[in-house]
């Protein structure tokens, strides 16, 4: 037998396939198998299916103020001006900046569960940007996800949303990136591992998590109401931060807009639900939280949705405001396990005058507040100001503070907040080089417990994780 194998071998080896190539095969064929029954799903499932039930987009664009009235051939300058209202309301320049000095350049480093991926150039230059893309290739871009030379771009670029957006809007943003000034510059590579950095394997998450297609209204609702889908659901891509992700990165429509924690900021639940939503804030409030980053006693826009108000919703027309509003009230509540309103918690402190001349021992959060933040906040947690525009906002109610984690209490703690809207230049100062993590724990906990959640502590070594997060 023995004698029989050696013999045959040295033949055999040339017939026969080696075993690592034949695990590629099949896996080929596996990967192959998915492709077509990918291709057949898309078939079924995908835009051109879908045309049929198409309803004239006209409708959704019913209230767009930044849209001149009655004008089908819009002028050169109404296009731009029109492209630059759209590429707010998208943001482009919150992720395609790195540099200020280099707006739409690229360049930012964005972390996801499988690496780092580096925005890529918008400008119009020619070598390093979008200068020699045709509108085809950039309608591809936002609507399938597909790049220049037909690579498949990654979903950190928001096209799972941007494919809502009508033909007409993607060729207005164009038409305005086509009047930035061009800056010939490279961003860094991406540094993904394998197989994240395999730009095909996307054709898979696409299959779970990608429903390529213009937004289609709703005939049974308002004109209002549509147009706020439009943008929440398209442009605006609240989503992409406000609704929890599966283990794919993908969003997992069941539970949109319930709220979900990246790079350690809670994005909190905005359904209508009343104590974990926004069930009970005003539309006034809503508004004025979007375009200026504040509803006084209730909360405060910092960290990534600072940077929503201060590069796009402050710039959105009351009326376009207003329909996201009322789209929102509309999505479905979700309950997130709290139970009550994040801003009804919370006291003023009376305990401070007792600190006075007390010798301390170690690390009080009680007395850290009164040195660190009662100078703007007071030491009673009230604030100064009330609800004039740049206030010093009270922290009771207020529902960093009433939340039942601390999370974004200990990180605008750390880095402070900033923003810059028509009203106010806000600034908090950033704590994270005067304050060593135990202090930090300690303000925190002192914090929820006095004026917030008591329920809301942290750990040491929370803090330390939360202060390393990018
Ligand atoms: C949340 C972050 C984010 C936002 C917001 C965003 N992008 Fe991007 N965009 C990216 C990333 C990341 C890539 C690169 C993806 C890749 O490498 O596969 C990208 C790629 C692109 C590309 C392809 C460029 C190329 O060289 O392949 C275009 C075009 C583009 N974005 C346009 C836009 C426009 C227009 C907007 C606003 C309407 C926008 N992006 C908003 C993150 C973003
Ligand atoms: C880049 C991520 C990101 C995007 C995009 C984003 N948000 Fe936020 N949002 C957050 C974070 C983080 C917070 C919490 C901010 C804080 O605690 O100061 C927040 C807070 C809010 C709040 C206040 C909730 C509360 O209870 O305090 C509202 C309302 C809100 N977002 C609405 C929206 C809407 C509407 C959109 C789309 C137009 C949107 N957000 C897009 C990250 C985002
Ligand atoms: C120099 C003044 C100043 C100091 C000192 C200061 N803050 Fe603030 N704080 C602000 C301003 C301004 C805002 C933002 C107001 C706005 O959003 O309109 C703010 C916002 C906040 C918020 C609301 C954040 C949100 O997302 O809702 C909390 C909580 C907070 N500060 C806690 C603290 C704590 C704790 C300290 C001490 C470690 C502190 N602040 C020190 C001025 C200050």
């Amino acid at each position: 037998m023995k004698k029989k194998l050696s013999r045959a071998q040295p033949a055999n080896a040339r017939v026969r396939p080696p075993r690592r190539r034949l695990f590629r095969m099949t896996t080929l064929a596996a990967l192959f198998a998915l492709f077509a029954l990918y291709v057949a799903w898309h078939e079924a499932h995908g835009p051109d299916a879908r045309r049929d039930g198409e309803l004239p987009i006209t409708q959704v664009h019913a209230d767009d103020t930044s849209q001149p009235a009655a004008s089908v051939a819009v002028s050169g300058g109404d296009l731009v001006r029109r492209g630059e209202y759209l590429a707010r309301a998208g943001d482009c320049v919150a992720c395609h900046t790195a540099d200020k000095s280099r707006p739409f350049a690229g360049g930012l480093p964005i972390n996801t569960p499988f690496g780092t991926i580096v925005t890529p150039n918008i400008t119009p230059d020619p070598d390093t940007g979008i200068g020699q893309w045709t509108d085809a290739d950039f309608l591809r871009a936002m609507h399938e996800g597909i790049g220049k030379g037909g690579e498949r771009l990654y979903p950190a670029f928001p096209y799972a949303e941007y494919t809502k957006v009508t033909d007409q809007d993607v060729l207005a943003i164009r038409a305005y990136l086509n009047t930035l000034t061009p800056i010939h510059y490279t961003p860094p590579p991406n540094s993904l591992k394998f197989p994240f950095n395999q730009r095909w394997a996307m054709v898979f998450w696409n299959m779970f998590n990608f429903t390529e297609g213009r937004f289609v209204p709703d005939p049974k609702q308002s004109a209002e109401w549509n147009r706020g889908a439009y943008l929440v659901e398209g442009l605006a891509h609240c989503a992409e931060c406000h609704t929890p992700r599966n283990f794919t990165q993908g969003l997992k429509s069941d539970s949109k807009f319930s709220g979900a924690v990246q790079a350690g900021w809670h994005a909190y639940n905005i359904t209508p639900d009343k104590n974990s939503g926004i069930g009970t804030w005003s539309d006034d409030e809503l508004v004025a939280y979007l375009s200026t980053g504040a509803a006084p006693g209730r909360a405060n826009a910092a960290g990534p949705m600072a940077e929503v108000v201060n590069d796009s919703t402050q710039y959105l027309t009351k009326a376009d405001l207003g329909s996201i509003v009322t789209y929102l009230r509309s999505v479905p509540a979700i309950s997130g396990g709290e139970t009550r309103p994040r801003d009804q918690w919370g006291n003023p402190a009376n305990d401070v005058t007792t600190l006075r001349g007390t010798k301390i021992n170690g690390v009080n959060g009680a007395q850290l507040f009164v040195a660190n933040c009662a100078s703007c906040h007071s030491w009673t947690g009230q604030g100064v100001g009330a609800s004039a525009p740049g206030a010093y906002p009270s922290l009771i109610h207020n529902t960093a503070v009433g939340a039942s984690d601390a999370n974004n209490l200990a990180l605008v703690i750390l880095r402070g907040v900033k923003r810059t809207t028509k009203q106010a230049d806000i600034l908090m100062p950033a704590f994270a080089s005067q304050l060593t993590d135990d202090q930090v724990a300690a303000i925190t906990n002192y914090v929820t417990g006095q004026f917030g959640n008591p329920q809301s502590t942290l750990t040491v070594d929370q803090v330390a994780a939360l202060r390393t997060q990018q």
